[in-house]
Parts: C-alpha cells; structure tokens; sequence
C-alpha cells in the first residue's frame, strides 16, 4: 500500500517549528506495512491543502492520504473543509470512530472537525496536529486501513483471508 502524509501547519512550512506528527505518521505506516511516497509541508491555505490532495490522489495515485493538524477551530484551521472539496465520497463511520475514541483520551477531541473520505481509489483521512493525537487516531483506523482501501479498488477484500470482517482489537 502507498501512502503519502501532508502535515498542514503555518509554523512548520516556515520552519518555526519542527514537524512532530509527520514523522511520526511515517513511522506508523512504516510499520503498518505502507510504503510512504511522500511528506509534504504546507501551509494552513485551503488552496493550497485541495491542490496538494488532488495532486497525491490524482497523479502520484497513493492509496491513502493522511493528513495533521488544522482540524480545530482557529480561524487559519481549514485542513477539513480543503478535504471537503476534494472528496467524492465521505466515510462518517470513520469520522465517527476516530472521534469516539478520542473522547475516551481527552474532552478536546469534540474539538476536531477531522473528516474523512474517498477520491477515486485514495482514502484521505484528516487527523489533528499532534504526535499525540495522531498515534491515537492511527490506532482507531489501522484495523479496517487494507479493508478500506481494497474496496475502493474493488477487490475483493475477503480474498486473501478466511473473512477478516471483525477486525480483532488488542
Ligand atoms: N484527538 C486525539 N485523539 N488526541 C488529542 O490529543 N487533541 C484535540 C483534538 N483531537 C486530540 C484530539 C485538540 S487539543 C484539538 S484543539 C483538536 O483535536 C484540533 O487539533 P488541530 O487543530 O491540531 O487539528
């Protein structure tokens, strides 16, 4: 699986402040088995979060995005509503689950407007700015990441397993 990882934050595109949550994605993925394509800093501009998306859905053709940071309520946190000009497809379950389970580690997940969705075979998923958070969320998507992505290339995901629908939760 190809992933690609867009950290969106004012700060670390001008370099007053190290990306914490890209690497750590990366390691993530790393281990998840995903090969990482590509780390992308940009800046909290809408314009520039949907230009980036659809050149990693479109052309470097990754089977998932995922972003951290500009989730919140800032006025220059937009990462969600670029996500949502780019998307064909929304995913509530998954925004559903990654916010329930935040709410378990702090009060402040309500404060997330993260979403997630699909454009063509990409599934883009938005996750707050934060090592934290990011280990968090990762952990609540990971067991459903091939799954998802195997039907958004219409395979069948049941093929290579004995119907790994209930994915076990350790
Ligand atoms: N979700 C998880 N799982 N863990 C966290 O630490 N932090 C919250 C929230 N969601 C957090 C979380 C906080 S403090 C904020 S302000 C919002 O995500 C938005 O974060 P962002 O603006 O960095 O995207």
């Amino acid at each position: 699986m190809r992933a690609a990882i867009l950290t969106v934050s004012d700060r670390s595109f001008r370099g007053e402040r190290p990306d914490g949550s890209g690497p750590v994605l990366q390691q993530l993925l790393r281990a998840f088995g995903a090969e990482v394509i590509e780390l992308t800093v940009v800046p909290d501009e809408a314009s520039v979060i949907a230009q980036t998306l659809i050149r990693m859905a479109d052309e470097t053709r990754c089977e998932m995005i995922l972003t951290t940071g500009g989730t919140g309520l800032s006025p220059r946190d937009v990462t969600p509503d670029a996500t949502a000009q780019v998307i064909e497809k929304r995913l509530p379950g998954m925004e559903e689950a990654i916010r329930q389970e935040s709410l378990k580690q702090t009060p402040f997940a309500m404060l997330s407007r993260a979403i997630v969705g699909a454009r063509g075979q990409t599934l883009i998923i938005n996750m707050p700015g934060s090592p934290k958070a990011v280990r968090e969320c990762f952990a609540v998507v990971e067991p459903v990441l091939s799954h998802a992505v195997k039907l958004l290339r219409d395979e069948n995901p049941y093929a290579e397993t004995d119907h790994v629908c209930r994915p076990s939760r350790s």
